[in-house]
């Protein structure tokens, strides 16, 4: 689809609670990117790089030690400096599109929503860690039955530290995925993964061409 061509030098992200299909949607669109002869970088948070990778695996670890949510909150901004540093920045820059899996939203939602941060807190590290940098355009992948979403990952995930939180987490998360998505519409596209793969893939093409498209 030449349509995704304006997509070169873009900043796009996927974000949704576990289970709602997020990796597979990643895959696809970044494929289609590619399809469309689009110079695309394919990442993920935490992680992204070296360094950033090896704090994911401080971060994803179990312990008997409780990690406190200040020192999650900043390892997961420590490793997103190192990951724009090193990956994001200079692909923009070079006008390649980045695509990434979770980006500051899942910051907002997990540790702000889900571990009860104040949400101005984290706007400060924000603001420390990325200067004006923000995505320009971020996917909240939804479904409304978190129960049945949570069951799915269970399927696939790995059973990480934050993934085996109780429902309540997740549903606190989701709705600060949600109160932001409506809080700046330009920026956000809901999209409702409670149907196939193929039918979500195109929605999110759409949702990305109408996006950039309007200039
Ligand atoms: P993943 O399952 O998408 O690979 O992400 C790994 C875990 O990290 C997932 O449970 C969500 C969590 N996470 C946060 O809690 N805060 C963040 O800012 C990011 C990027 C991820």
């Amino acid at each position: 689809m030449n349509s995704l061509k304006v997509c070169s030098g873009k900043f796009i992200t996927f974000e949704g609670i576990e289970g709602v299909g997020k990796s597979t949607q990643v895959k696809l669109l970044v494929e289609a990117l590619i399809k469309a002869d689009v110079e695309v970088v394919a990442t993920r948070e935490p992680g992204g790089t070296e360094i950033a990778e090896a704090i994911r695996g401080v971060l994803l670890r179990h312990y008997q030690e409780k990690m406190t949510p200040t020192a999650e909150l900043l390892l997961l901004f420590a490793a997103r400096s190192q990951h724009i540093s090193a990956v994001i920045k200079p692909a923009l820059q070079a006008g390649k599109c980045v695509v990434c899996d979770r980006f500051t939203d899942a910051t907002y939602a997990y540790q702000g929503g889900g571990r009860g941060i104040y949400l101005q807190n984290i706007l400060q590290l924000e603001n420390l860690v990325q200067g004006d940098l923000r995505p320009d355009l971020t996917l909240v992948l939804d479904m409304p039955d978190v129960n049945f979403s949570l069951s799915r990952a269970k399927g696939i995930g790995t059973g990480d530290r934050i993934e085996i939180e109780e429902l309540s987490f997740f549903e606190r998360a989701r709705k600060i995925y949600l109160a932001r998505a409506n809080g700046n519409p330009s920026r956000y596209r809901v999209i409702d993964a409670n149907h196939s793969i193929e039918e979500v893939n195109q929605e999110i093409i759409r949702a990305v061409d109408e996006r950039f498209s309007a200039g």
